[in-house]
């Protein structure tokens, strides 16, 4: 058995789409387990880019692609992700692209809910993507969400969306100031994505299980990062979704017992998009020369990442929280050529030492992070494939990661390309 979580272990942008289609070629299905299309996942394969945003990273390695019932699922940027997969020569065979039945839709009142808010929101918004998230899981819970069984049976969902489209337009006109949606038309758009989309919608939980009980393996791909998980982030400042690995069975249908590692993405250096607090955030022309030499733009909404230096306070939470086995280390390429380097090793809050992240915002607020300062390297580590052959000072960066953190390092990726990597240990062994 040979089961594997991937999560993000920051706030998300760690380089998961990089990482999930590399390990792609070791496993057979890969499913997303929540989140949504606030999810901006990059490949990149010869030199060419794939940013996705629904359907999971293991479609350019040809592999069965789940989008799991954890998920919020815009069904018109589903369908276009598809089209211009199917226009691309990569998705010959739509039958690979299956979607649970019970994955929630999110209606266009969602997105116009979310836009709102943020707008009445002003100077406190959390900086969402706009895409309609947090009121399609808020429907969910609340027990008034369409899911895919129900919006591909015309009957139910012409039901459902009369039951709720009064409500939704006195709230959005009544207390946001939005324009008010004809139900008539989102009537006649969703029946056309049902049509469409109706052939690819299963039991996945039912898939998933008998693809392992006969040996095959299966890859979970999370997004957006630990720190944005809705019990375990920053809250509010989070998205509407646990994020941690516990919720990549939950989010398909499957015991943890078939789960047989997590590994944990972490960028080498901290990025957020979105507002919330960042204890290591920079302020300087460090932190503008890691945005530009990363290039540290949102793959969802193109804002500008905000930079700052490796965060171990973050990552030890995320080892505890996410049961990691495994740690990869992406983007350490964009640390070439930096004189010194800080980790940040604890918080300093008063004349007190946290070592253990506090939810509260404003003790996080007032926290000052402690700082180890490593030397840097010179040399450009892209075409570096080896451990041995980088740098003497990159070696002491990780290898202080893996004390400081606990958890040994399977990956190292030096560039965006897919083999633009250093293969420590293989996950699927
Ligand atoms: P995800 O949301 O975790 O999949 O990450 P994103 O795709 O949003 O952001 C990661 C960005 O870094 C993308 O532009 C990747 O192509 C890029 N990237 C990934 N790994 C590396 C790396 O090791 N070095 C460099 N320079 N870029 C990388
Ligand atoms: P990937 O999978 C980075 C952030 C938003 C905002 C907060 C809530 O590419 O790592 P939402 O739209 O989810 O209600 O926004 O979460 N956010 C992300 N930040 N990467 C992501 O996904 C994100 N998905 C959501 O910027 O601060
Ligand atoms: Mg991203």
């Amino acid at each position: 058995m040979s089961n594997i979580v991937i999560v993000g272990t920051q706030w998300g942008d760690e380089g998961k789409g990089k990482i999930v289609d590399l390990l792609s070629e070791y496993a057979d299905l890969v499913a997303r387990f929540q989140g949504g299309n606030n999810a901006g996942h990059t490949m990149v394969v010869k030199g060419k880019q794939f940013i996705s945003h629904l359907v999971p990273s293991g479609i350019l390695q040809n592999k069965i692609c789940i989008i799991g019932n954890g998920l919020v699922v815009d069904p018109k940027v589903l369908i276009e992700e598809l089209e211009y997969l199917k226009n691309q020569g990569i998705l010959t065979d739509p039958a690979r692209l299956l979607i649970s039945e019970k994955a929630h839709v999110i209606m266009p009142y969602h997105k116009e809910i979310d836009l709102a808010r943020e707008i009445m929101k002003g100077d406190k918004k959390i900086g969402t993507t706009g895409r309609g998230i947090g009121p399609a899981y808020e429907d969910k819970a609340t027990r008034r969400g369409i899911r895919f069984v129900d919006l591909i049976d015309p009957e139910i969902f012409n039901e459902k969306l009369n039951s709720l489209i009064k409500e939704k337009n006195f709230y959005l006109k009544e207390f946001l100031n939005a324009k008010p949606l004809n139900p008539d038309v989102i009537l006649a758009e969703y029946n056309k994505y049902a049509e469409k989309l109706a052939p690819h919608v299963i039991n996945i939980s039912v898939v998933i299980d008998k693809a392992i009980k006969s040996g095959r393996h299966v890859l979970f791909e999370g997004a957006q990062g630990t720190h944005l998980d809705i019990d375990h982030g920053t809250y509010p400042f989070v998205t509407s979704s646990n994020t941690v690995s516990g919720n990549a069975c939950c989010g398909v249908g499957i015991g943890p017992k078939e789960i047989s590692g997590v590994i944990g993405i972490v960028k080498a250096y901290t990025t957020r998009v979105g507002a919330g607090p960042f204890p290591t955030e920079l302020f300087d022309e460090i932190g503008d020369r890691i945005q530009k030499k990363g290039a540290e733009f949102g793959a969802t909404t193109g804002r500008k990442r905000r930079c700052g230096w490796l965060d171990l306070v973050i990552l030890r939470n995320s080892v505890r929280l996410n049961g990691l086995t495994g740690l990869t280390i992406t983007k350490l390429d964009v640390l070439d050529g930096m004189d010194t380097l800080k980790i940040c090793t604890g918080y300093k809050y008063g004349n007190e030492l946290i070592e253990d992240f506090p939810a509260n915002l404003n003790v996080l607020g007032a926290c000052e992070p402690v700082y180890e300062t490593l030397p840097g390297w010179t040399e450009d580590i892209t075409n570096i494939r080896k451990v041995a052959d980088l740098p003497v000072n990159a070696r002491a960066y990780l290898d202080r990661i893996v004390a400081l953190s606990e958890v040994p390092i399977d990956i190292i990726s030096v560039g965006p390309g897919r083999d633009e990597t250093i293969l420590v240990n293989n996950v699927f062994d």
